[in-house]
């Protein structure tokens, strides 16, 4: 069974979170909301509790979490050293969408490293994943509340379609506000390294850590002796193939690749901004073939916005049922457009047409 507590994003009660942080603290399993994607979480020093995650979750075990705190005093017990990096780092960007890699204190159980020498950690910005770490008083260990390979959750309904009666409680907190994961930096290398682009985006961070470089996709981090498991490709997916249309032919590749679809019969799902709608209209083709279904995320240019959707635009095409999804790729132009390339390619498995 899944208790479901409803709580107000901005200013939740905390007396209704209580119970929730409670049980937490006791070694349940516990949904909520953070400002990037929901977490699904558990005491970080409860080795019992983390590895009922994995359980949920059917997440390998060699794939390790990130540990949220609600303060920075909590981050002596997690690491060997807090680098003068880190404080910097911390001072302009938590609370919010940044997690940092750092050397792992011997008190952090190995479920939730998998048994690597670096811990993850972050302090989440939203109002209600704050007031639960908070009142919990532990750090807690918490991938994204989906099962393992699905796109993240960014509302509650997505959480209980992957996870219901798997844990014991969701808080749901309405829809989170970035929508893709947060950005991830290796603090034990040489250079500070991204391992997964996030909100926190190149600049901001070369502001801080001039040195700051990305790591290659499928690479290793500066330090780990594993690439990041959360580089792994086709690792955000929908159930079925998707293929991602890049360039500035992309809505007319799709409208094409859209109608053969479907003429062999094909129920097509496609991803596009607002502005596509017209266009794409010519890949419905004739009436009464297969059905055609429309997502459309926000307009090109609004990348906030994409990234807020794109999550659940993807559980949208697969909860209609469609055979292929045709997805159309935005342009990068720095920002947080650079992590919505890299969710849109892994979820497509690196299928990708220019
Ligand atoms: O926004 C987020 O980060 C969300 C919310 C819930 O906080 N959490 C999240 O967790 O996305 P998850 O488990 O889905 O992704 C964690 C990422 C993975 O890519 C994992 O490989 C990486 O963090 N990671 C965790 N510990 C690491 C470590 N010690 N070294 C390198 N990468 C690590
Ligand atoms: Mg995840």
């Amino acid at each position: 069974m899944t208790d479901v507590i409803r709580v107000d994003p901005v200013s939740p009660d905390r007396a209704a979170l209580k119970p929730a942080a409670d049980r937490l603290r006791a070694g349940a399993l516990v949904a909520f909301p953070t400002e990037t994607v929901y977490g699904l979480g558990a005491h970080a020093m409860d080795p019992v509790a983390v590895r009922r995650v994995f359980e949920a979750k059917g997440r390998p075990p060699h794939d390790p979490l990130i540990v949220h705190i609600s303060r920075i005093e909590a981050l002596n017990q997690l690491v060997t050293a807090i680098p003068d990096a880190a404080r910097a780092l911390a001072a302009q960007f938590w609370p919010g969408p940044l997690t940092l890699v750092l050397g792992r204190a011997t008190a952090v159980p190995d479920e939730v490293t998998a048994g690597l020498a670096t811990v993850a950690v972050r302090i989440p910005s939203h109002p209600v994943a704050r007031a639960l770490l908070e009142l919990a008083g532990v750090p807690v260990a918490a991938p994204s509340a989906n099962l393992f390979s699905r796109p993240s959750p960014t509302r509650a309904s997505h959480v209980l379609e992957d996870l219901k009666d798997r844990i014991d409680v969701l808080v749901d907190g309405g829809a989170t506000n970035v929508g893709i994961e947060s950005t991830v930096l290796d603090l034990t290398g040489d250079a500070p390294t991204i391992l997964r682009p996030g909100a926190i985006t190149l600049e901001a961070l070369r502001k801080v850590l001039p040195q700051t470089v990305i790591a290659s996709p499928g690479g290793r981090g500066a330090s780990a002796s594993l690439p990041s498991p959360g580089m792994l490709d086709k690792h955000y997916s929908p159930r079925v193939p998707m293929t991602l249309y890049e360039g500035t032919g992309a809505v007319d590749a799709i409208v094409a690749d859209a109608r053969l679809a479907r003429n062999r019969g094909q129920r097509v799902g496609i991803l596009a901004a607002d502005e596509d709608r017209r266009k794409l209209g010519a890949a419905g083709g004739v009436e009464g073939g297969p059905p055609l279904k429309i997502v459309a995320v926000a307009s090109a240019d609004d990348a906030d916005g994409i990234a807020a959707r794109l999550y659940g635009a993807l559980r949208e095409l697969d909860a209609a049922g469609v055979d292929l999804i045709l997805a159309r790729g935005f342009p990068a132009r720095g920002g947080i457009g650079l992590a919505i390339q890299d969710r849109l390619r892994r979820a497509a498995g690196n299928r990708i047409a220019t």
